[in-house]
């Protein structure tokens, strides 16, 4: 198999697999395939049998077939690695991978190494795919020295954060005791009750901004949908406390169009996230 053979399978592969729910990961020694496949039973049943007839392989074997609970390659549409001999000398477990003979039926042993052949490229792409932009995983003593540094920060930013939160809920008891408990009832109009609710959504936008902040110094997400829905909420806040007598017509365009915008951002990142997700 030349590398544009591999991509040929890879790519078709991969279209069709989103369309069909399907995930897994496909491993090429230079003279056999390994494949996982993980979707609804009769989609891949139906998968199964036109790979069966792929003439650009032979002797096709089904290993296992099991029923899952969770996706263990969700997020890969078909992960891909060609394997060779280096890259299992040094990995306890794999080092006599290319020693055993698969050929024959699959005893327990085989059944365990390949296994774990699986899991340790499944993991090794995990690990390429952590998002770790302040990782102290650094070999250059500067860097990781700055980069200690800016985690320090972030958690000092965190720590005021907290206390900021805390000190907006407390206003939001001032705002309530001042507008409406300390006023009769007669007196209270509409822009004492907007009042009151921006400062919950003052909260509300605080402890939004308190994730993005630990999002900094953690490593399983893309903190940018949750800035894109920050952004959001803050512009809708505006919305809300809005009063129409104070506000130009240009600034409530401007403001739809923000929120349009914003909102299509949201979108698009959610579909990607789902995409990712589902297969
Ligand atoms: C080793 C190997 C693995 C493959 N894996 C997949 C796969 O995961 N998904 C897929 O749609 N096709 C895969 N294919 C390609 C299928 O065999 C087939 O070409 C493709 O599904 C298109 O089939 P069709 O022409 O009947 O629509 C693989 C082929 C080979 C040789």
């Amino acid at each position: 198999m030349t590398t544009d053979d591999l991509m040929e399978i890879l790519n078709t592969a991969r279209l069709n697999n989103v369309c069909i729910g399907v995930s897994g990961m496909l491993l090429y020694t230079g003279s056999e395939f390994i494949q996982i496949l993980e979707g609804e039973e009769e989609v891949v049943e139906e998968l199964l049998d036109s790979i069966k007839k792929d003439p650009r392989h032979r002797d096709f074997r089904i290993i296992e077939k099991k029923k899952i609970y969770k996706r263990d390659y969700a997020e890969w549409t078909m992960g891909f690695k060609r394997i060779g001999k280096d890259e299992l000398r040094d990995v306890p477990g794999l080092n006599k991978f290319f020693d055993t003979d698969l050929g024959g039926s699959i005893d327990k042993n085989k059944l365990d190494l390949i296994n774990n052949l699986l899991n340790h490229f499944r993991n090794e792409g995990k690990k390429k795919n952590i998002h770790d932009e302040l990782s102290l995983d650094q070999e250059d003593k500067f860097i990781y020295f700055l980069h200690s540094a800016i985690r320090f920060g972030v958690k000092a930013l965190a720590l005021l954060m907290m206390l900021t939160v805390l000190w907006c809920v407390l206003d939001v008891v001032v705002v309530i005791y001042e507008e409406i408990l300390s006023r009769p009832i007669t007196e209270l109009g509409k822009s004492e009750i907007l009042h009151v609710f921006g400062s919950f959504m003052i909260v509300l936008i605080a402890v939004e901004i308190f994730i993005n902040i630990t999002l900094y110094i953690r490593n399983d997400v893309i903190p940018v949908k949750m800035v894109v829905a920050t952004a959001l909420m803050a512009v809708a806040r505006k919305i809300i406390v809005f009063d129409f007598h104070d506000v130009s017509a240009m600034h409530v365009i401007g403001t739809g169009i923000l929120v349009i915008a914003l909102g299509g951002c949201y979108w698009l990142l959610e579909r990607e996230f789902k995409v990712h997700s589902d297969t």
